[in-house]
């Protein structure tokens, strides 16, 4: 695309230039929803794809992915009652995304990206992504016939890789995708923008409109399931959060069919870990729905692959609860050897937290776990627990409460002991206005207190008095 020009690499100028790739890239021109000032169009930028939800189901039946089964957990429900007090716990119940052609949720995010990127004239898409979304896209990719290319971290500096995204590398280049395997560090977004100007590919973002629009047929899907299998909605649903995409695409399918379930985030608390640290990069057993993706993309949602990520969950959680690594370990052997059903980590997370808060609700009240991925090779516990062991993480069995990540591993002793803790929503909203507010060149206007009020679903008075700290 860019031949016969030489063109500056450096780190500065591909990043200054991304806008332009971007908007090459992918044919959006993200500037028309700018106000000028902290407010921006969120739902016209949703709105403008020119695919509505209507077309987002008939693109993922066309292409086999949706349509997922819903399970009753009898046996883990029958669990956690007798954890609870009389009259109490809640039907557990999972929805099921492992059966989408490359095991995950993630493919409804990658139906209308690859589409509309053959629809536009491109020849390949590529994609930024730690795991299943690599998957997702080159399974999608493979079978509208596009080239892929995915841009992954793997690995630290010694070369050493988590088996999970080590099996997910794996998967993608079986689905016939080129794999990019970077070292952890700042780099991958700077890769992709990169790779976007050599290749004239289109950027399959995860934070695109077309694929969190995708998402939305999941909570569609689940609320009409409800209705028909058990004639009512459910009363809370847990989604699995990390890039908060999962979330945000849930809820808005809820909503859009009425569905007015409590939304609560789960993610595994990695709290202390920092993601970009080499060091501390292989010392967690898991690789996303966790607080180090979870509460950043929360907080800040627009520092992505794209200038406005139309992930942005604040506006739909009800709650935030997050779960040990031990917790969802135990868990992940309580639904093998209890409901004789293996799942991925990721959605186990959603079940860990349900099976705590099924506790606290009446028995007569319905929670919905997403079960978003497979499990299999890498993803199991075997190899993640003899890889922890390895990077000298101790294993232990006690109260999950004791843990900390990247030092120990801590299973309940009792299943009684496993419980979701209430992260501080206000803190994390209180946090997003600062950020924006504190990024905005001029006075605060009307219309931003009543965006910030959408961006973190609060009120007028909580957004005014966190300006009012600041001193705006
Ligand atoms: C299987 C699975 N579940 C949940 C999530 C979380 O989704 P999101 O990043 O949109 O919050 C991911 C994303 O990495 C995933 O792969």
């Amino acid at each position: 695309m860019m031949s016969g020009m030489i063109v500056d690499k450096s780190y500065q100028a591909v990043t200054g230039r991304k806008g332009d790739i971007i908007q090459q890239a992918m044919g959006v021109d993200y500037s028309r929803y700018e106000s000028g000032s902290i407010a921006f169009d969120y739902e016209g930028m949703m709105n403008d794809t020119g695919y509505t939800l209507e077309d987002h189901i008939r693109l993922q039946r066309r292409f086999n992915v949706g349509n997922t089964p819903i399970f009753e957990l009898h046996n883990l429900t029958a669990l956690a009652r007798k954890y609870a007090a009389p009259g109490k716990g809640a039907r557990i119940f999972v929805k099921d995304e492992a059966s989408n052609p490359a095991g995950s949720f993630k493919e409804r995010r990658a139906v209308a990206s690859v589409y509309h990127a053959k629809k536009l004239g491109y020849k390949g898409v590529i994609a930024a992504t730690s795991g299943n979304y690599g998957a997702a896209v080159a399974s999608q990719a493979a079978m509208q016939g596009l080239k892929c290319i995915i841009v992954q971290e793997c690995y630290d500096s010694h070369f050493s890789g988590q088996p999970e995204i080590i099996e997910k590398a794996r998967k993608c280049e079986a689905l016939g995708a080129e794999v990019l395997q970077l070292s952890v560090g700042p780099e991958l977004f700077y890769e992709v923008l990169m790779m976007l100007e050599e290749t004239g590919y289109f950027n399959a973002s995860l934070y695109s409109a077309f694929g969190v629009g995708g998402v939305e047929t999941l909570g569609w899907e689940l609320a009409h399931q409800f209705m028909e299998r058990c004639g009512r909605h459910p009363d809370v649903v847990v989604c699995a959060n990390a890039g908060g995409g999962n979330l945000t695409g849930t809820a808005r399918g809820l909503q859009k069919a009425g569905c007015s379930a409590q939304v609560v985030a789960a993610s595994v608390d990695l709290k202390g870990l920092s993601m970009a640290s080499d060091r501390q990069f292989n010392r967690k057993s898991f690789t996303t729905a966790h607080t180090g993706f979870g509460v950043p993309y929360a907080t800040d949602p627009d520092h992505s692959d794209v200038p406005r990520s139309a992930a942005r969950p604040l506006r739909y959680m009800d709650r935030y609860v997050t779960v040990k690594q031990g917790e969802v370990f135990y868990i992940t052997e309580a639904l093998a050897a209890l409901e004789g059903m293996e799942k991925g980590p990721a959605g186990n997370t959603s079940l860990a937290a349900a099976f705590s808060l099924a506790r606290e609700m009446d028995e007569d009240q319905i929670i919905v776990a997403q079960e978003t991925e497979y499990t299999g090779a890498g993803k199991h516990i075997q190899p993640q627990l003899a890889f922890a062991r390895r990077n000298g993480i101790q294993l232990l069995f006690g109260d999950p409460q004791t843990e900390v990540p990247g030092v120990n591993i801590v299973f309940p002793a009792d299943p009684g002991l496993l419980q979701a803790r209430d992260a501080d929503l206000d803190h994390m909203r209180a946090s997003l206005i600062r950020r924006q507010a504190t990024r905005a060149t001029g006075p605060v206007t009307d219309a931003d207190i009543a965006y910030l009020v959408e961006e973190t679903k609060s009120s007028p008075a909580f957004v005014r008095k966190v300006l009012a700290s600041l001193g705006l």
